[in-house]
């Protein structure tokens, strides 16, 4: 038997003899955010003349998406499970679609027999270790399984690519061809802090104690967040993914998984978006634990630890707590990701609590987040039997237990006051007091 070494050598091949392994009409799975195989890709738009109805499934886009573009409908067809600017317009139109689903069962569409299993996996990893093993480095999320079911692997091996520890290894004898290409790593900068975002973001860290687990999503809010949490001690990160915003925390040792139930002493994440100091960090970092979305994110899981907080984002709460966090009106924004996992996994934890954090208000102040009822066509992310706190700038609601009077009541004193007078006279209307 050969060993791993001269089978790479026999699987090495160049972009353009790669992508012509791929058939019209297979489906196709790409690795997953700042994961995702740019030469390939880009390899596969410039030939698109060779294929017809070929579909391309991915969750959150951050590279160019020619593909999904209107020019290239009659090559290639996207279907998101989550929406990204990059994929927005498509996932809304007559050539794109969107599949909902919760983050954490995404791997079991890719399975042998799923409804999505892959023809072909497109990818990139980590170059080899000396067993022969790369790292799915910064995505390994729905990826692992998608490739481990997919009909064919196709791997851009990239000397860039951190390699990441945990359960996040594929073995050289386990891609079909091989693509070397360093290409610079796909990142996401930071975003900047306002009065508002700092503001909610105190909000958010009074309400975490020291020794908790925290979940914590992308973007300005999170990072205010972070932000707010110097003085904390003994938290852990048991989350779907983490930024550069964590990394001061865990210098200050602020973050030191001290307390965690599961996977002590380890941040566990599915995959990374940030900037080089975050994949400088990682680097064959024992404290930084890549798994499957399956693992990270199932409610039950991540529920072992005690103490767990979710923290997350919404475009719109009604009265009620309803939210919806994906949709404007009826165009599909982003997806439902992995908020209502780790909203279930912070009710089913010990002493967990999940928040939702939003701004008061959108569009320069003009219209509110908090409304009498959801857009027409809103999608219902996170149901009002699963809400628990809502903060924005104006303060924190706990919706639990509390009626649906209650709630409007609550909510409404943390709306922006521009809008507190119309909800009351809707809710008015509605309960005849409040
Ligand atoms: N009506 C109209 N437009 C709205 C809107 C509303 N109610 N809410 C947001 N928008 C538009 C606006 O253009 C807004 O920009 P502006 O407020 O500066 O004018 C833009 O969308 C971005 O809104 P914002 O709330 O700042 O977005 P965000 O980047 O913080 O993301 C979510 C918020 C809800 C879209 C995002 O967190 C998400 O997709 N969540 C679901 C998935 C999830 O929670 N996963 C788990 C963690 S990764």
């Amino acid at each position: 038997m050969k060993n791993w070494k001269e089978n790479y050598k026999t699987k090495l091949c160049s972009p353009n003899e790669a992508i012509k392994n791929i058939k019209s009409g297979n489906r196709i799975v790409t690795g997953h955010a700042c994961a995702e195989p740019t030469i390939l890709i880009e390899e596969l738009v410039k030939n698109k003349e060779l294929f017809r109805n070929i579909e391309i499934i991915h969750l959150f886009t951050m590279g160019e998406s020619e593909y999904a573009k209107e020019e290239n409908k009659e090559y290639f067809r996207h279907n998101a499970l989550f929406v990204s600017d990059k994929t927005r317009i498509t996932a809304n139109s007559s050539y794109g679609d969107f599949t909902p689903s919760f983050f954490f069962e995404t791997p079991k569409l890719f399975q042998k027999g799923g409804v999505l299993q892959a023809d072909v996996a497109l990818i990139q990893v980590s170059a080899p270790n000396d067993e022969g093993y790369c790292s799915y480095s910064l995505s390994c999320d729905y990826t692992k399984a998608a490739t481990e079911n997919a009909k064919i692997v196709i791997a851009q091996i990239n000397k860039n690519m951190p390699k990441t520890l945990g359960n996040c290894f594929l073995h050289i004898d386990d891609i079909d061809y091989i693509v070397e290409y360093d290409s610079p790593l796909i990142e996401l900068k930071p975003l900047k802090i306002g009065e508002i975002e700092k503001k909610i973001g105190e909000y958010c860290a009074s309400l975490i104690n020291d020794g908790d687990t925290l979940q914590l999503g992308i973007g300005a809010i999170p990072d205010a967040v972070l932000s707010s949490l110097t003085e904390k001690k003994n938290l852990g990160i048991h989350s779907e993914m983490i930024s550069d915003g964590v990394i001061d925390l865990i210098e200050a040792g602020v973050i030191n998984n001290s307390m965690k139930n599961l996977n002590k002493g380890k941040i566990i994440v599915s995959f990374l978006m940030g900037t080089k100091k975050l994949y400088d960090y990682i680097d064959n970092n024992p404290k930084v634990e890549l798994h499957p979305i399956d693992y990270v994110n199932n409610p039950i899981i991540a529920a072992q630890n005690d103490n767990l907080v979710s923290i997350n984002s919404t475009i719109q709460i009604d009265l009620m707590g309803q939210a919806n966090s994906e949709s404007i009106g009826h165009q599909q924004f982003s997806g439902t990701g992995g908020q209502v996992d780790f909203i279930r996994a912070a009710s089913l934890s010990k002493g967990g609590k999940s928040i939702l954090a939003l701004h008061s208000t959108t569009a320069k102040g003009k219209i509110s987040k908090i409304v009498f009822n959801l857009d027409e066509g809103a999608t219902v992310t996170t149901s009002r039997n699963d809400i628990e706190y809502v903060v924005t700038e104006y303060g924190i609601a706990y919706l639990k237990g509390k009626t649906l009077r209650e709630r409007a009541k609550c909510l409404i004193s943390i709306a922006h006051p521009n809008f507190r007078e119309e909800l009351t006279r809707k809710a008015l209307e509605k309960f005849g007091t409040l």
